[in-house]
């Protein structure tokens, strides 16, 4: 039998959980995170995706993987994840001065940003304050390429006077620019003369591109009887290297060395004769595809925000020791 009380606290009582209903399915509501990167195609990209696939596995939130080539594709995309209801983005954009437009779509959509590989900046060229970031340290990367270089040459008992150092270039990207003179003013404290580095600025980030602007300053620059190459990833290294294959300047005379370790330097390693491409920093697509993920994730639920920056190492990686080091690397 009923009480009294019983009888009119029932209603009271669903209604209060009515009212609390809003609450509880906006704090369950699920986490999807994007990921957007600005070559989908290159290797290194695609190593990223991977693994921030598996973040998304183990902590069980949605991945949203988005190409964005350029500005008008990278102002859609965050659109996109905004009205499919994403809590934050992980970006890698087309252009880094797109920092302040980034910025502002994030915050008109209360969406939380981390960028990755490339840190954005603003009109001052200044990085974005409250955009937490990882890259690699571009600088020192570099000089490790140098080094490797140095190594290499001295083995071969190459005068660095008669030594043509080939740059490509791409030097509107701070971390670009970082990594090849990190190699350059390796070279150049080891008796490198200045003169002797030759600059091949390419139009794109890709093989191409760097093929094009190598074959441009190997044809310029007849009078060296040895070169190194060196670029901001293994596609600029391996456009040098083709360039020099077309010009009759192998590995005998050319002595190349990239930054990445993806499918573009294993392609190299693997084939059954060595190229010019002697070897790559290898560097970490899983800390900065896995670690960003994560970090969001957190970010996300627990408000924990990601350190403001924090810069990777890497590791020279050549035909050798190409297996173990992957494997170390836990690739
Ligand atoms: C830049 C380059 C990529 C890769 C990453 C690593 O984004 O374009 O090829 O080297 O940096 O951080």
């Amino acid at each position: 039998m009923k009480t009294k009380l019983q009888q009119w606290a029932k209603p009271l009582l669903a209604s209060a959980l009515l009212a609390l209903l809003p609450l509880a399915s906006h704090a369950a509501d699920p986490v999807k995170i994007g990921f957007l990167v600005k070559q989908a195609e290159e290797p290194w990209f695609q190593d990223e995706w991977k693994y921030a696939e598996q973040a998304a596995k183990d902590k069980g939130f949605t991945l949203v993987k988005i190409g964005i080539p350029n500005g008008e594709k990278m102002m859609a995309a965050i659109d996109n994840l905004a009205a499919q209801k994403a809590q934050g983005f992980v970006i890698c954009a087309p252009d880094v001065k797109l920092g302040a437009a980034v910025a502002r779509a994030a915050k008109r959509h209360d969406l939380k940003v981390i960028s990755v590989d490339d840190q954005l900046v603003d009109g001052a060229g200044k990085p974005i304050a409250g955009i937490p970031h990882m890259g690699i340290s571009g600088y020192e990367i570099g000089k490790q390429v140098g080094l490797g270089l140095l190594e290499e040459i001295k083995k071969r008992g190459w005068n660095l006077n008669e030594v043509g150092a080939l740059r490509v270039a791409f030097d509107q990207l701070p971390t670009g620019r970082e990594r090849t003179m990190g190699a350059i003013d390796a070279l150049k404290a080891a008796g490198l003369p200045a003169a002797n580095v030759i600059d091949a600025p390419q139009a794109k980030t890709d093989t191409e591109n760097a093929f094009n602007a190598a074959n441009i300053a190997f044809t310029k620059n007849p009078k060296f009887k040895h070169w190194v190459a060196m670029g901001m990833n293994d596609e600029a290294v391996l456009g040098a290297v083709r360039a020099g294959e077309g010009r009759g300047i192998r590995k005998d005379e050319l002595i190349a060395i990239g930054i990445g370790g993806s499918q573009t330097a294993l392609n190299e390693f693997t084939k059954p004769a060595p190229t010019a491409f002697f070897g790559t920093v290898l560097i970490s697509p899983k800390r900065h595809g896995y670690e960003t993920a994560a970090n969001m994730y957190s970010w996300i639920t627990t408000n924990q925000a990601p350190p403001a920056v924090t810069l990777t190492s890497g590791t020279l990686m050549t035909r050798q020791n190409q297996t173990e080091l992957r494997k170390q690397m836990g690739l």
